[in-house]
């Protein structure tokens, strides 16, 4: 069966002013290298002017009426595989990510309440997602790695959805290196973003 690929975007820049975009393509033009038949799925989040949930929205998530929610938890579920794709903001995802996150979240589509609590219903075929982020510092390792919630976030709600199955990849330093240093840098991520896209 044909696989899906979706590409969430999360970043006002241009592709080629963000490093975080950039990664990105290089993988997601490597995984479609790799697997010319899949379908990929791009979803700007900027481009479809994700507001956060609204009183409108709301109401409607709950009196089961058709609505923009979910049409994104729809859209989400009906795929394989995530590229997310969010540069670090003040230790945390774009504030557009989390509204999107908020629509995605939807009770009878990516998760359900059971008696045992809720459980997530992407568990119900094998799915993968990757999360993609250019930081100005280091968060991967040392000092600063409590600080990022960035990826803990990305990985625990999607983790809640059922999707156990997430990688991490990161230009990291972004701010800090300069010149060659920085550009050796990029190659590398880029390097490491060509390498998990060939078994993605
Ligand atoms: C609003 C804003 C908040 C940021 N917060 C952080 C931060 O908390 N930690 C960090 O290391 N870098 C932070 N940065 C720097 C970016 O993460 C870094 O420049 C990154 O490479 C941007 O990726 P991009 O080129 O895809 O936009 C911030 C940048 C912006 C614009």
């Amino acid at each position: 069966m044909t696989q899906k690929l979706l590409y969430v975007k999360a970043n006002p820049k241009a592709d080629s002013q963000s490093n975080t975009l950039t990664l990105a393509n290089v993988f997601v033009q490597e995984y479609q290298t790799k697997n010319p038949e899949s379908e990929i799925v791009i979803i700007d989040l900027y481009k479809e002017d994700i507001k956060p949930l609204d009183a409108d929205t709301l109401a409607k998530m709950f009196s089961g009426e058709k609505n923009r929610a979910l049409d994104y938890a729809n859209q989400f579920a009906s795929a394989d595989k995530y590229v997310i794709a969010a540069p670090m903001w003040n230790l945390g995802i774009p504030a557009i990510l989390k509204a999107y996150f908020d629509y995605v979240s939807y009770v009878g589509v990516s998760f359900k309440y059971t008696a045992e609590g809720p459980i997530g219903l992407l568990a119900d075929k094998p799915r993968k997602a990757v999360h993609i982020s250019s930081r100005g510092g280091v968060y991967s390792e040392g000092a600063a790695k409590e600080f990022d919630l960035s990826d803990k976030y990305v990985r625990t709600i999607l983790g809640f959805f059922g999707i156990n199955q997430v990688e991490s990849l990161f230009l990291e330093n972004a701010n800090v290196l300069q010149g060659d240093d920085l550009r050796k840098a990029i190659d590398q991520s880029h390097q490491a973003a060509r390498n998990l896209a060939a078994n993605f």
